[in-house]
């Protein structure tokens, strides 16, 4: 038994799930080992938003440290498939992590852009490292977008964010996973909005496995926003959005109408939450569990506090929580919430004194 479940775990993901993805004969299995990540029950994070059980997603342990790698593995498995030979994508870093890793790994050309001084220091060495065509414009995520959107449009170049459909393809392997660990589907799945991919992707995955009748239901979604990056929140797109979450600071995402269908149809919702509740998330995640996520990564984690505390939440209900990016990607902010402590002498009794022994 232990030997099949390791065994399995070897298995790509692209053809774990071959059935659920747009997988033909022509399309190379490609991987860096993406998916199959652990979902972790904390029950000392949700004896503290007040809710009976919580469990976590820990997408931070796909092979370049994020989510993306589950929807960058299926679009650059077509690319391929298409006689592609190069890729290019915006990001606010964790999408050109992705592209560039599986370019690297397939001998694609691989165009990033991004902007400047709004990507966190770790996967801007990642897209450095994995050898991809930098690019640094004076804007913001959503004009890198447009950008690159023409580009693809104008040049044989095939464009890999989430508006290749095959990139939510992948993305939905999430979701399969979700439900084939627990057995079920949970009551509610809370996760960030940036792009507003994700959230599709999950909701598409659910309905899917719900259609061949291998879970019973379907989960409300949840969605969070930062509060100064909330567009779908406020119905309007936001020119200037800011938020120290940088991977979600978009104001106009792509996928929104399929993030309003995933939230309608769910019957969930799609709320803010500020800056201050994202850090007191952050932390309280690798304080109580042990689990370090990146700044955006604990929007979901905010916003099922934020729904408690307004008696919006469901203390008996069953939460999970996608934890989408790697905390060490973000390692400078993380050290600017503390003081580091001045050098003490190398000798033991320096140390007992600061210790009170
Ligand atoms: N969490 C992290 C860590 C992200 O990097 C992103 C998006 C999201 C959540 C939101 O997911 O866009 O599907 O709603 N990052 C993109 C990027 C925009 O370029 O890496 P979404």
């Amino acid at each position: 038994m232990s030997h099949v479940s390791s065994l399995s775990r070897d298995v790509p993901l692209l053809e774990r799930y071959r059935q659920f993805l747009p997988i033909t004969d022509q399309t190379p299995i490609i991987t860096l080992h993406e998916g199959n990540t652990p979902l972790i029950n904390a029950p000392r994070l949700a004896a503290n938003l007040g809710v009976r059980e919580l469990w976590l997603k820990l997408e931070s342990m796909n092979p370049t440290g994020s989510f993306k790698d589950r929807g960058m593995v299926m679009a650059i498995a077509k690319a391929l498939e298409a006689g592609s030979k190069a890729v290019v994508c915006a990001s606010t870093g964790n999408t050109s992590a992705a592209a560039a890793a599986y370019a690297a790994r397939t001998g694609l050309e691989c165009i990033v852009v991004v902007p400047a001084g709004k990507i966190a220091l770790g996967k801007l060495a990642q897209a450095l490292m994995y050898g991809a065509k930098l690019l640094v414009i004076e804007g913001n995520f959503d004009q890198a977008l447009d950008m690159v959107r023409a580009l693809a449009e104008a040049h044989p170049i095939t464009l890999v964010n989430s508006v290749n459909p095959y990139r939510l393809e992948g993305q939905a392997t999430a979701a399969y996973e979700i439900c084939d660990a627990l057995g079920d589907v949970p009551d509610y799945l809370a996760l960030p909005v940036g792009n507003a991919g994700n959230i599709s992707a999950y909701w598409m995955g659910f309905q899917r496995y719900h259609a061949a009748h291998l879970v019973e239901s379907a989960p409300k979604m949840l969605g969070f926003q930062a509060s100064g990056s909330a567009p779908i929140v406020h119905g309007a797109p936001i020119a200037h959005p800011e938020t120290l979450a940088t991977a979600i600071r978009i104001g106009n995402p792509a996928s929104w109408q399929l993030a309003v269908n995933a939230r309608d149809e769910s019957g969930g919702l799609i709320d803010h939450v500020s800056d201050d509740e994202i850090v007191a998330a952050w932390r309280d995640l690798a304080a109580l569990e042990g689990v370090f996520c990146e700044p955006a990564s604990a929007a979901g984690v905010a916003g099922i506090r934020k729904l408690m505390r307004e008696g919006r939440g469901d203390a008996g209900g069953r939460y999970v929580a996608v934890l989408t990016g790697h905390g060490l990607k973000d390692p400078q902010l993380a050290v600017e919430q503390f003081t580091v402590p001045a050098p003490i002498p190398a000798e033991l009794d320096a140390l007992e004194r600061v210790l009170n022994l």
